[in-house]
């Protein structure tokens, strides 16, 4: 049955998984793009298109949880292709600033190629007519442009969930006037800072000609696109909710005493990605250890890692690095029953989570570049009561709204060890007029005021054909 909205996304908000005895079952899937969609699709009653994670050629439209799913099958070439290559070897490392080094090979162009044209195909069909499609994140660029072509009777809107790159950067990539005229098929594109929606315009005039003025395109087939910012957000009042409720308190009790009852507990949560800085933060937090401002005694570090793109070689180097660096810290200041560093390679629930982030004193979030970094919202959310300090990197997309938190450039160890002390020795009254002021900034512009806000300006764009104004169904 066609629908009103269909959301596009690589990612299906659920993994499918096969256990150990064979069977398959379904895991909700990691990142940030899940975390935001899922409110959204529940408010206005569409349909979510997304890959469930695995090579499976047989899977029909499903619902899960109240949520129409439409699963799109990859075949194993189209994951080293499109998904390990293309997406994450080529276009994630070159949008985050060269972190690593963004290889570029055509067969994984060719690759992105034609999954982009089966999503657009399929988005195609599950569209009714004059329906709004919202297409999503750096996977799909191309989409836009393909969906038009076939069906120009929509409203096509995109988002960038990561950073977009300044002109020296996109310009290395062979495929740049493709990308640039396959995100203008939409009617808006969205992303998380102004900084990104300028780059996008300034290449656009540079490299494929049209003209721009400030914030808008303009085509030559007299259609305009508008590019601009919504910086993304989280569901602030249920992570508060999870994070206030007896089970969570319960639960953040227990998390300490196994921690040994230190003074401070220092909580990074990440997937495990070289953007994150996991690597330069556990070492600022040791050097601390070493340089005598405290001890396992004072204070401990958990870092959660959840696992990420594990056959991506750049992944598997990181985590043999950051385990080798955990191994060390515990090594020369751990005692028996008392690592300084508890590591854990796994993925939480949003209920365990919330109990990690009532328990952290100090949360860590230094990533060399991220789009935004929903974790650092996530735990301004969870501290009803006014504490708890945050450091935050300045290149996370969270530092423009987040500027009570100690800010910290990921690059300068002893710029991170200064803030990391800073925080751990903040007095109350110091902690609770940041945290208040950056409580007041999450839970006024939360995943449901992003979201209508990109909606309301995808309604109101020119550029359809057609009249058709899609508002919320229904809100949860
Ligand atoms: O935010 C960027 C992003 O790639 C999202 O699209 C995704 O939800 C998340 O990171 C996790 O990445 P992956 O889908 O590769 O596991």
């Amino acid at each position: 049955m066609p629908h009103d909205l269909v959301i596009v996304a690589n990612r299906l908000p659920v993994d499918r998984v096969t256990n150990r005895d064979g069977s398959t079952s379904w895991t909700r899937s990691p990142g940030g793009l899940v975390s935001a969609i899922e409110p959204v699709l529940r408010g206005y009653d569409g349909v979510w298109m997304g890959w469930p994670g695995g090579t499976e050629q047989d899977l029909e439209e499903f619902e899960d949880d109240g949520l129409a799913l439409v699963p799109m099958t990859m075949t194993a070439e189209d994951i080293e292709g499109h998904y390990e290559g293309f997406s994450n070897g080529t276009l994630w490392p070159l949008y985050h600033d060269l972190v690593a080094k963004p290889e570029f090979h055509r067969e994984w162009w060719e690759s992105y190629v034609e999954v982009n044209e089966r999503f657009a195909a399929a988005a195609a069909e599950q569209a009714n007519e004059n329906a709004t499609v919202w297409v999503h994140d750096y996977q799909l660029q191309l989409v836009p442009r393909m969906l038009r072509e076939l069906r120009p009777d929509l409203r096509i809107g995109f988002y960038l969930h990561i950073p977009f790159p300044p002109a020296e950067l996109f310009q290395q990539l062979p495929w740049r006037r493709q990308i640039l005229e396959g995100l203008l098929g939409a009617d808006l594109v969205g992303f998380q800072l102004p900084g990104g929606a300028q780059n996008f315009v300034r290449l656009v005039r540079q490299r494929v000609g049209h003209k721009t003025h400030r914030d808008l395109v303009y085509l030559p087939d007299g259609r305009t696109v508008r590019a601009a910012a919504y910086p993304i957000s989280i569901d602030a009042k249920g992570f508060e909710t999870l994070a206030t409720s007896p089970e969570a308190v319960t639960r953040a009790e227990e998390i300490r005493v196994a921690l040994g009852n230190p003074r401070r507990v220092f909580l990074g949560c990440d997937r495990l990605d070289y953007t994150k800085g996991i690597y330069a933060r556990l070492r600022a937090f040791s050097e601390l250890i070493e340089d005598g401002h405290f001890d396992v005694e004072d204070a401990v570090f958990v870092q959660v890692a959840v696992p990420s793109r594990e056959q991506v070689e750049q992944y598997q180097l990181l985590r043999d690095e950051i385990e080798r660096l955990v191994g060390r810290i515990n090594g020369e200041h751990g005692r028996i029953g008392r690592p300084a560093v508890h590591y854990l390679h796994t993925s939480l629930s949003r209920e365990e989570m919330a109990a990690f982030y009532r328990t952290a004193d100090v949360m860590v979030v230094t990533p060399y570049r991220d789009g935004m970094n929903l974790v650092a919202k996530e735990y301004v959310a969870c501290r009803a009561d006014d504490d708890g300090a945050l450091v935050l990197s300045e290149f996370a997309g969270a530092a423009d709204e987040l500027r009570q938190a100690w800010l910290v450039n990921p690059y300068d160890i002893n710029g991170m060890k200064a803030a990391l002390l800073a925080a751990y020795q903040a007095d109350e009254q110091e902690v609770t007029r940041r945290m208040k002021a950056m409580r007041k900034q999450v839970t006024q512009h939360d995943v449901t005021a992003w979201a209508d806000s990109f909606m309301s300006a995808l309604a109101d764009t020119a550029g359809s054909s057609h009249e058709k104004t899609l508002r919320p169904a229904r809100r949860s």
